[in-house]
């Protein structure tokens, strides 16, 4: 297992969701030798959002095939019937989303004491003040800039204002802040401007024509 680095860069996470899974292994290695931050592991469960992806047994077989790590995003309801299954797979960080249920800072405590990083996700309606109760024990902040559930949404209009909201309650503190859902060169402009600081990008990458020249274009849009 390897942790996230400290939030010193900005960081651009490729989401496999949208990956070719019959070929998973090499979309890796792409976006690996193109300089790909960490990777982003999408899990929904068909009840916290429509639709269902990813179990522990990917975060397993990814973890054989990268080095990058593996930041793992549950779209849960309920989060604690899976920490241990996905800590054992090899998840780098487990984020939470503030919208499910269970006693979040027991179990925030509970993935920091496995030495697993921590983050805390938000829905585009959230209020970010909802954040300020879990800032002393999370690494990451997760703003959902699409209603959670599928790739290839469009960035929402009001998620500038979420996130200029979010960076200012973080502050200067060591948590990063990444943007989820419909980013793409422009969107992730527009997100860096407003105070993110990681990337998740699904279709922008692997629904590409050219995955390269993507991958380059948006690390050119964070820089
Ligand atoms: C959406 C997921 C995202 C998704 C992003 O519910 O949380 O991580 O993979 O995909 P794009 O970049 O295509 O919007
Ligand atoms: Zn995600």
């Amino acid at each position: 297992m390897i942790a996230l680095p400290k939030p010193t860069f900005n960081a651009l996470s490729p989401s496999i969701l949208s990956a070719n899974q019959l070929i998973l292994g090499e979309q890796i290695k792409t976006v690996e030798i193109l300089g790909a931050s960490w990777l982003h592991i999408d899990i929904m469960d068909g009840h916290f959002v429509p639709n269902l992806s990813f179990g522990p047994a990917t975060v397993k077989w990814v973890s054989t095939a990268t080095k990058l790590a593996q930041d793992v995003h549950l779209m849960v309801e309920d989060p604690q019937k899976y920490l241990d299954a996905f800590i054992k797979a090899g998840a780098s960080s487990l984020t939470l989303h503030v919208e499910s249920k269970g006693n979040l800072r027991e179990l925030l405590e509970q993935i920091r004491a496995k030495g697993v990083s921590t983050g805390i996700s938000i829905k585009p309606d959230t209020d970010p003040n909802v954040l300020k109760q879990f800032l002393d024990i999370i690494d990451l902040v997760l703003v959902m800039t699409v209603y959670p559930g599928f790739g290839g949404q469009a960035f929402l209009e009001n998620a500038q204002k979420q996130i200029s909201e979010v960076k200012s309650i973080i502050a200067e503190r060591p948590i990063w802040l990444e943007v989820d859902g419909g980013i793409n060169k422009d969107t992730a402009k527009i997100a860096k401007e407003a105070g993110a600081n990681a990337f998740v990008a699904g279709n922008a990458l692997f629904a590409a024509n050219d995955i390269e020249q993507a991958f380059k274009d948006l690390k050119d849009a964070i820089k």
